[in-house]
């Protein structure tokens, strides 16, 4: 079957074209087209966003299309939610028209659903058969991106239940926050993560004569049910910094690692709880953040120790983009009945169609 797939919950611009069954998938093209115009402002202005879809998109299917080979198309999915209500109509709008254009039906996807089936995507090459990983039976998936924070009990395919979420802000925004503290550009995950590497780098290098450390909070680290908050743990940098102003590069590498230690180590001792608690064999992981490098090594030891294996997301599909959509619309559609609940993932205002 093929799928045109559409992604505009946010600030990229997503569309891709697959040709997918139930065991494998050929990308035949995928192209995010990230907005720049936000860089400058720390954050994403939806008013903003809105625009900069509608100026990118026909241009995205232009050139999706050619890098597909015009194939017909038979399904058209596109994410309907939760995301940014401006940027998500400009999606469901064009799918809209171009399902009527091309007489072909619409599948309304659940954007943080394709992040979670994202993980199944072992290899990330253009015009190949890709086999699936296979659906473990009994798995949590941990979604971190820059809108969520949630880790979700998943039954199989369509069968999922929140265990947990951030009462705050989500991880990836306290990492664009730290970010902007720092005087660093939007998006901040990968900029924090590179400064906290380097300090780390320097504290291994030379021997370590034990300079004062810094020690931020470990917000909800020992409450008993699945929740986070990432608020506290913002302030705390936001006074520490105003009590002691960053003066250099080495100041800036010592905040970074001590945030992304304290945010990481949250995340994973609630995770192990989860998959301890819930008997499971795997740990889906998705959602931007999952690109980051502490957080990779950190799950790979506690898996190892632990006894459960993680499905890292490709790279090429941790941030938002319409491939993962592709996926989960064309679960969607093997579904005898509709067990998902697209209000289980409400947030920032979600929309049905
Ligand atoms: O999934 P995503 O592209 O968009 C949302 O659905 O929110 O996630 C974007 C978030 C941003 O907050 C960005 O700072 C964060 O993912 N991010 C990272 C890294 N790469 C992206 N955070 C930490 N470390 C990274 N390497
Ligand atoms: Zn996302």
């Amino acid at each position: 079957m093929k799928i045109l797939a559409i992604e505009t919950s946010c600030d990229d611009t997503g569309l891709a074209i697959v040709d997918i069954d139930s065991t494998s998938i050929t990308i035949l093209s995928n192209i995010v087209n990230t907005q720049t115009i936000h860089e400058g402002y720390g954050g994403v202005f939806p008013a903003m966003a809105k625009r900069e879809h509608i100026a990118n998109i026909p241009g995205v299917y232009e050139e999706v299309m050619k890098e597909a080979g015009s194939p017909l198309i038979d399904a058209i999915a596109v994410t309907v939610g939760p995301g940014l209500e401006p940027s998500l109509w400009v999606g469901i709008t064009f799918a809209v028209e171009l399902s009527k254009k091309l007489h072909v039906p619409l599948i309304p996807v659940n954007h943080m659903e394709g992040h979670l089936l994202s993980s199944l995507l072992p290899e990330y090459e253009n015009n190949k058969k890709i086999m699936f990983r296979e659906m473990p039976e009994k798995a949590i998936s941990l979604l971190v991106s820059g809108g969520h924070t949630q880790l979700i009990d998943v039954d199989g395919l369509g069968k999922y239940k929140i265990l947990g979420t951030t009462l705050d802000d989500a991880v990836g925004e306290a990492f664009d926050k730290v970010a902007r503290m720092l005087d660093l550009p939007y998006p901040g995950g990968p900029a924090i993560s590179k400064l906290a590497e380097m300090k780390r780098t320097s504290l291994e290098s030379r021997s370590y004569q034990g300079e004062e450390e810094i020690e931020f909070p470990r917000p909800m680290l020992h409450s008993k049910d699945f929740n986070f908050s990432f608020s506290g743990l913002k302030t705390a940098i936001l006074y520490y910094i105003r009590d002691n102003p960053i003066k250099n590069e080495e100041d800036k590498m010592a905040i970074a690692k001590e945030f992304e230690d304290a945010a990481i180590e949250v995340i994973i001792k609630k995770t192990v709880r989860a998959i301890n608690e819930s008997g499971s064999t795997h740990l889906l992981l998705g959602g931007g953040v999952a690109a980051n490098k502490h957080l990779q090594n950190e799950l790979s030891r506690v898996s190892l120790e632990s006894g459960f294996e993680v499905y890292y997301p490709v790279k090429q599909i941790t941030g938002d983009n319409a491939l993962m959509i592709a996926i989960a619309g064309y679960f969607q559609t093997l579904r005898q009945e509709p067990t998902f609940d697209t209000t289980l993932f409400k947030a920032n205002g979600s929309l049905k169609l």
